[in-house]
């Protein structure tokens, strides 16, 4: 399983890239927006300079022509650009003539395996399933990741998964479990996955016991 790092700010990212455990980055245009004072294509050209792996920026539109003109766009800014594509029809349209010249896809927005199969049809390098959107509207996100998977295995596509939408700790190791291949998380989360209270106790132990003998 990968893990992407789910923000738009360049210090977390660095942050974050300097632990050796992120894959890839996404970002998308509410992300992109939280960074006041800083110019887009600025901050992402940043962005997919720190990032080695894959970095997912969205279009703004849902009009195709517009779509097809922000992903050349994008996709002229790095080897490492994925364009995020909405999930509905002229998303879908978009996805095959990018991923026919070549271009990589993420369709975003996708809350069932009905539409991440659609997709996966398109030729979407990945396909974006929003976890606790799902469960907003009353759905079992774990049974949407789990199914999505087992139909993608069974259609043998090449896309991948990404779980997208983590606003619980819990939610991040269920997500994994149903199949997803990508998780992306936002950086509280990955800072929160390194936290736990008996691990302080017990390195605090072996400390005050190296200290004592330190003192004798
Ligand atoms: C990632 O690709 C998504 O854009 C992001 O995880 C959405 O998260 P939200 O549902 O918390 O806005």
């Amino acid at each position: 399983m990968e893990i992407f790092i789910d923000s738009a700010n360049v210090e977390e990212i660095k942050e974050i890239l300097s632990w050796g455990i992120a894959d890839g980055c996404t970002t998308n245009p509410k992300l992109a927006s939280a960074e006041k004072g800083k110019d887009f294509e600025t901050n992402t050209k940043e962005i997919l300079k720190l990032v080695k792996g894959p970095v997912s920026i969205e279009v703004t539109t849902n009009d195709l022509s517009e779509m097809l003109k922000e992903a050349e766009k994008y996709a002229s800014w790095g080897q490492n650009v994925v364009v995020k594509l909405p999930m509905g029809v002229a998303g879908l349209k978009a996805t095959a003539v990018l991923s026919a010249k070549g271009i990589k896809t993420n369709v975003t927005a996708c809350m069932s395996p009905a539409q991440a199969i659609l997709a996966a049809k398109a030729g979407a390098t990945y396909a974006s399933l929003f976890y606790s959107r799902i469960g907003d509207m009353g759905y079992d996100a774990a049974k949407v990741v789990r199914d999505t998977a087992d139909l993608f295995a069974r259609s043998h596509v090449k896309t991948k998964i990404i779980v997208g939408s983590i606003r619980h700790m819990m939610q991040i190791i269920e997500a994994g479990l149903q199949g997803a291949h990508v998780l992306t998380i936002p950086p509280k989360f990955l800072i929160q996955m390194t936290q736990n209270p008996k691990t302080d106790e017990s390195i605090a132990e072996f400390l005050e016991a190296w200290s004592a003998y330190k003192k004798k």
